[in-house]
């Protein structure tokens, strides 16, 4: 059995990525394949533990922040993701490994290095397929959300600037795994061209 595909979406606050993710999950369900969808931090029992925790709890030093991050990713990974693409189920993710990067490792200054072995010790080196990067400047994706922030939204401008900028170098060196669209686009333009990508990987699709 071939294994599933593994796609990540990632990109600021506010950039619409849970719109693109049910976007995608409709269409490769459209096609016959079964598909997982999930998210990070959060996507398992004690993930919401940890999600709780980290978002909503009381501060934490960002070393510790980092670590429950790589927590919840380790679980996610042990018991979600990678038996779905054994069982060859596609898997799209809200987030996944190169938000701990931007955020903790570079947002929070603990080096993009660091953070990215953190996360790869986490998965075993499960690295997504395709990763979908939705670009936006933060003060527009910060303006989109409605609710009360969490600790990562109340971060201040300078230092979503700073993810901005670390998911962008992140996917210039990464042009096979990454595609980066303009998150101001209308939303339907985005799905056909992520969409594209998903099917240069899949193979032609019949329909
Ligand atoms: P969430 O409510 O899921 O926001 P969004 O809709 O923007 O994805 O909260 C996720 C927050 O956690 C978001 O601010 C980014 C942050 N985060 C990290 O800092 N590091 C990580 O590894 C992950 C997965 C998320």
């Amino acid at each position: 059995m071939t294994r599933g595909l593994f796609v990540s979406f990632e990109g600021g606050d506010g950039a619409g990525k849970s719109t693109q993710v049910g976007a995608l999950v409709a269409w490769l369900t459209g096609l016959g394949r079964t598909v997982v969808r999930t998210f990070e931090p959060g996507g398992t029992a004690l993930g919401a533990v940890l999600r709780q925790a980290v978002q909503h709890g009381d501060d934490v030093d960002r070393r510790t922040e980092a670590l429950l991050y790589a927590a919840d990713r380790a679980h996610h990974v042990a018991t979600v993701v990678r038996p779905a693409l054994d069982r060859g189920h596609d898997v799209v993710t809200d987030r996944y490994l190169d938000s701990s990067v931007a955020y903790q490792g570079v947002g929070r200054g603990l080096g993009a290095d660091a953070v990215e072995r953190l996360s790869r010790w986490a998965t075993d080196d499960l690295l997504p397929d395709l990763t979908v990067l939705l670009d936006l400047d933060p003060a527009v994706g910060l303006g989109r959300l409605t609710g009360a922030p969490d600790r990562m939204e109340r971060a201040g401008t300078t230092f979503h600037r700073q993810v901005r900028a670390a998911f962008a170098a992140r996917a210039a060196a990464d042009r096979d795994r990454f595609c980066v669209l303009d998150a101001t686009r209308p939303s339907e333009e985005i799905a056909a061209a992520v969409r594209d990508r998903v099917q240069a990987l899949i193979g032609p699709v019949s329909t």
